[in-house]
């Protein structure tokens, strides 16, 4: 090659790698902002991260790529959700982690929101006692104090890396901004009227004409409130200037939480809810979240009723699946809330002879009406939006997390001069006895709103193991649907021996006791519909698409196959 070819090959080289460079975010190599794709499946040796957007399973495989462990990785997605995904990623609500370290120690971390020393029972009940629900979903009063900062430096004692590297790939997606998907610029644009009438200072998720796919969306005070975390850790959120920015928020919009309340929130560290199914442990989350304990119920209920023969989506399957959520479902609006603040029978609740008890009234010819089934009498002497994200290391700390705003976009208040979501979770408690929240599910005074009291969740982050080993970690947004479809994933793997591809993308359906119908995804085999209504099952209105699982199973041999659900932007990153 002479001189001057060797010169010119040298500069362009130069100049191309100095262009991509500036594209992608300075921590992160492997991360462009402004041109990724969508992976729905990967196999991989040293680690994996599957949640709900490209970029932020990206961000979390570098954190693994860079020495990170696990949780390294998990804290590092999080704070990239609460960038690029706004309407469940967060920093402004709460979720849930469950983890099993490759030491063997399992945990479970309750980051939820917690109720306002301002809250009361009745705060969401006009003067006529009827309950305002457009209170308890939308604006200020709606939030809880969030719990996402606290549970992510709490975590952060698991983690290798320091918490400032975690957070600057978060900051760097914040201030220089990335391209939206077609999902993101549709999901804007539908709220758009909700972000005016709940935002006096106008937020960055407003604009004059159409968000559409490619937008560049830059969130500085967002980027600003993340360096302030950064710089002075746990309390650059619940005190100083952001906790100024929230208090001021929730008086202009007579909202209650407090600095004390801000300054008082604590993550909790819980004793994770662990059975036996057959061969397998599986490890879940306990109260406040109702995930784990119904999950239990549903599993034990069909244990010994050899589902597997029956075949997937048989009309018998189904049927049975359904009559077992049914009661699981009876049971959470009577006996499960926060456990620091009510005495939730959890042992007699999955006590074998209970739940035999529960199923008595099972009838393979016929449904049985929700009406006819109360929660169970004790053995006495006794989207919808948040989002999972599962992870996988080489060590084999495997780690499952979910959280949530709520509703999409939670309270739809974004905090003035801080740029993020404030969660509507106040939703989930019982706001009067009876009347069905945001996802249809009823309660009563275990879930009561007490100030200082966690509202009850049904988020269902998942860890099984098998031969003491992590097998599969999962998870689901969807509401009161998290359980119903954490429990149909794991059937379809461990009963129906399907592929974690077809566990997860064929039509799911669930039933939560109330309303008494079936809800259903499209798909979902017509000919079961009709010889199901034939027993007397009512089915309630197709849905376009129910949850969306992020799994990863661990194969013979030890490799790890990592798959994002399709019905999303998800995406599965390994290495
Ligand atoms: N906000 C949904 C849940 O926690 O179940």
């Amino acid at each position: 090659m002479n001189k001057a070819v060797f010169y010119y090959l040298t500069l362009f080289i130069l100049l191309i790698s100095c262009k991509s460079s500036q594209k992608n975010i300075g921590v992160s190599a492997g991360v462009n902002p402004f041109h990724y794709s969508i992976t729905k499946k990967v196999i991989a040796e040293n680690g994996a991260v599957v949640s709900a957007h490209p970029l932020a399973s990206k961000v979390g495989l570098e954190i693994l790529k860079q020495g990170g462990n696990a949780i390294d990785a998990v804290i590092a997605t999080q704070l990239a959700l609460a960038v690029v995904y706004p309407n469940a990623g967060n920093i402004g609500g709460g979720g849930f982690m469950v983890a099993r370290l490759n030491s063997g120690e399992t945990i479970a971390l309750d980051y939820r929101e917690m109720a306002p020393a301002k809250a009361n029972r009745d705060m969401y009940l006009e003067a006529g006692g009827n309950a305002n629900t457009d209170k308890s979903q939308l604006g200020h009063l709606s939030s809880g104090v969030p719990g996402t900062v606290a549970g992510l430096f709490a975590s952060h004692k698991y983690a290798r890396l320091p918490f400032e590297k975690l957070i600057q790939p978060a900051i760097e997606l914040a201030e220089k901004g990335y391209a939206i998907s077609v999902t993101e610029a549709k999901a804007l644009n539908a709220i758009k009227d909700d972000l005016v009438q709940y935002n006096s200072i106008t937020p960055v998720f407003i604009k004059p004409a159409d968000w559409k796919k490619g937008d560049t969306l830059i969130q500085k005070e967002l980027a600003n409130t993340l360096k302030r975390i950064k710089e002075k850790g746990q309390p650059g959120f619940y005190e100083g200037e952001t906790a100024r920015l929230i208090v001021e928020e929730m008086i202009r919009g007579n909202g209650i939480i407090s600095y004390d309340d801000l300054k008082n929130y604590k993550a909790k560290f819980r004793t994770p809810h662990s059975f036996d199914y057959k061969n397998y442990l599986i490890i879940g989350m306990p109260m406040p979240s109702s995930g784990g304990l119904l999950l239990n119920q549903m599993m034990k209920m069909i244990e010994n009723r050899n589902i597997a023969a029956m075949g997937f989506h048989s009309t018998e399957a189904v049927q049975l699946m359904t009559e077992v959520q049914r009661r699981a479902f009876a049971d959470r609006a009577e006996y499960m809330g926060d456990a620091d603040f009510y005495k939730v029978p959890v042992s007699m609740l999955t006590n074998d002879i209970y739940l035999q008890e529960r199923m008595k009234s099972y009838n393979p010819d016929k449904a049985t009406p929700s009406s006819t089934i109360k929660p169970g009498m004790l053995l006495r002497a006794e989207s919808e939006e948040t989002t999972h994200l599962s992870v996988i290391d080489k060590e084999g700390n495997a780690v499952a997390v979910t959280t949530t705003l709520n509703n999409s976009y939670g309270s739809r208040t974004v905090v003035g001069g801080a740029g993020f979501f404030m969660n509507d979770e106040m939703d989930d408690f019982s706001i009067k006895p009876g009347v069905p929240n945001l996802y249809g599910a009823v309660g009563g005074e275990a879930n009561a709103i007490m100030p200082g009291k966690r509202m009850l969740s049904s988020m269902t982050p998942t860890i099984v193991l098998q031969d003491n080993k992590p097998y599969i970690v999962l998870g689901t947004p969807g509401g009161t649907t998290i359980p119903t479809q954490v429990f149909q994933t794991l059937v379809n793997i461990l009963e129906f021996n399907m592929s974690t591809e077809d566990a997860v993308y064929k039509p799911k359906f669930h039933h939560q006791w109330l309303p008494d119908e079936i809800m259903y995804e499209k798909g979902f085999p017509p000919t079961v519909k009709a010889s199901l209504e034939k027993m007397g099952y009512t089915f309630g209105k197709e849905r376009t698409g129910i949850g969306r699982t992020e799994i990863i199973k661990v194969l013979p041999g030890g490799k790890f196959e990592a798959v994002a659900d399709i019905r999303g932007d998800d995406s599965a990153e390994g290495w």
